[in-house]
């Protein structure tokens, strides 16, 4: 397969492919993770670099290329929008897009979160939520997180992600309250959570309107918990009266089931959920008593024609193609990938790992930032894209092209990563 993609073009002159490197370097101010141009081609989970070299796409764009690269369909769906007359759409005067989109997305809305309101990157989607939330609680405003949350890079949402780097320069201006994400090795993990949310509360009564939680800590590191830990947490929200936020951004439609909150049973528990990535858009869910008044959220861009053409195909291609439900593609990808992981932590080539659907992340021997990001080059060098997740300790993370891969390039791809290990 590799041959027959590298076989269509010949590779892009060498030094114009350094020029666009130090191009790309100078002008950002910032060279890129590793020597990444594509070619705009690929096949499946192999993708062709513009040099010429082809090599396995475990990071997705981390979305966008959730069914592989050059899928037959999703070609089909981008060409069918491009000679619509409008490239990117509005709330004002929409097309059928848009229409299919929010009838796509709210066809699968969890729980009592049945009203949609489209925008284009995860961040937006956020701030509609808060927006949304604080209108309902005001005057009521702080919101509550875990510890290493992360929920986008605007001004506000850097204050309720846990990132240091992303922090850094920027005001604390008091509005996000950190409280302890669940520690397996803690037993009494879940006490100590609902402590530190009963002190933020007694020390400002009346003031928390929101709680944000990822149920997969994304960028956080891959951290799961167990249904209790949160049904704990949303218990203490309920008795708050502070509302559940749910951020699925990452985890949407990539865990087996469309909502990590599906897959935990907890989906009543949600009064606002936002979603993103692979749906090549983004969108906040919300229940009708959260339905914002007029005028609270809107803004000239819900998506681009061919991003609302590609959500709605998503949502549906993710249940035609089996990739949903216990018995679904996904969760067998999971199964695969968590007995690689295993075999790797029982010869002590990782300290431990994470797999929740297509989504895996181990912690390797020595996760220092330095040996993680040189890590990254050396697997990429060898032949696979990954990228890295956490605060330290640090981990090698993978967002799997779920919707087309086969378990023997699952294999082929980890025998790489082994190598480098
Ligand atoms: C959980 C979560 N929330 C929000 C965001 C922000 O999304 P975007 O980068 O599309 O603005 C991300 C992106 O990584 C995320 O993982």
């Amino acid at each position: 397969m590799r041959d027959e993609i590298k076989g269509i073009r010949p590779p892009s002159n060498p030094a114009a492919i350094k020029d666009a490197l130090d191009d790309i370097a100078r002008i950002r101010g910032r060279p890129l993770v590793y020597p990444f141009i594509g070619s705009g081609r690929g096949r499946g989970a192999l993708v062709e670099l513009a040099d010429g070299s082809v090599k396995w796409d475990w990071i997705t764009s981390i979305g966008t290329h959730f069914f592989g690269h050059g899928d037959p369909e999703m070609t089909r769906a981008v060409l069918t929008v491009a000679s619509a007359d409008v490239p990117i759409q509005g709330h004002l005067q929409p097309n059928g897009e848009y229409v299919e989109f929010l009838r796509a997305v709210s066809s699968i809305a969890p729980g009592r979160c049945k009203h949609v309101w489209p925008s284009m990157s995860g961040t937006m989607a956020n701030e509609n939520a808060l927006k949304i939330i604080r209108q309902r609680h005001a005057p009521a405003f702080r919101v509550l997180a875990f510890e290493n949350a992360f929920a986008g890079r605007s001004a506000l949402m850097s204050e309720i992600s846990g990132s240091a780097a992303n922090k850094k320069g920027q005001p604390d201006m008091g509005q996000a309250h950190p409280v302890p994400f669940y520690d397996p090795a803690d037993a009494s993990s879940v006490d100590r959570t609902v402590a530190a949310m009963d002190d933020a509360f007694k020390k400002h009564p009346g003031e928390f309107c929101a709680m944000h939680v990822e149920l997969v800590q994304g960028e956080g590191g891959f951290r799961d918990a167990p249904r209790e830990f949160f049904q704990a947490v949303f218990e203490r929200c309920r008795r708050e009266r502070v509302a559940v936020w749910v951020d699925e951004i990452q985890t949407f439609g990539r865990i087996g089931e469309y909502f990590m909150l599906t897959r935990l049973g907890l989906e009543e528990w949600a009064d606002v959920v936002t979603i993103g990535k692979m749906l090549c858009g983004s969108a906040v869910l919300f229940s009708s008593e959260y339905n914002p008044d007029p005028g609270l959220v809107s803004g000239t861009f819900a998506g681009y024609t061919a991003g609302l053409a590609l959500g709605a195909h998503v949502i549906r291609r993710l249940r035609a193609d089996g990739l949903i439900g216990l018995q679904g593609k996904i969760r067998a990808l999971e199964r695969a990938v968590s007995e690689r992981l295993q075999v790797w932590k029982s010869d002590r080539l990782i300290r431990d790992y994470t797999a929740v659907g297509a989504m895996a992340a181990f912690t390797p021997i020595e996760p220092d930032l330095d040996s993680i990001r040189s890590m990254v080059r050396k697997i990429f060098d060898a032949g696979v894209c990954v990228y890295y997740t956490g605060h330290g300790p640090y981990r090698i993370r993978v967002l799997l092209p779920g919707g087309c891969m086969s378990t023997d390039e699952l294999k082929e791809g980890f025998d790489i990563m082994e190598r480098c290990l």
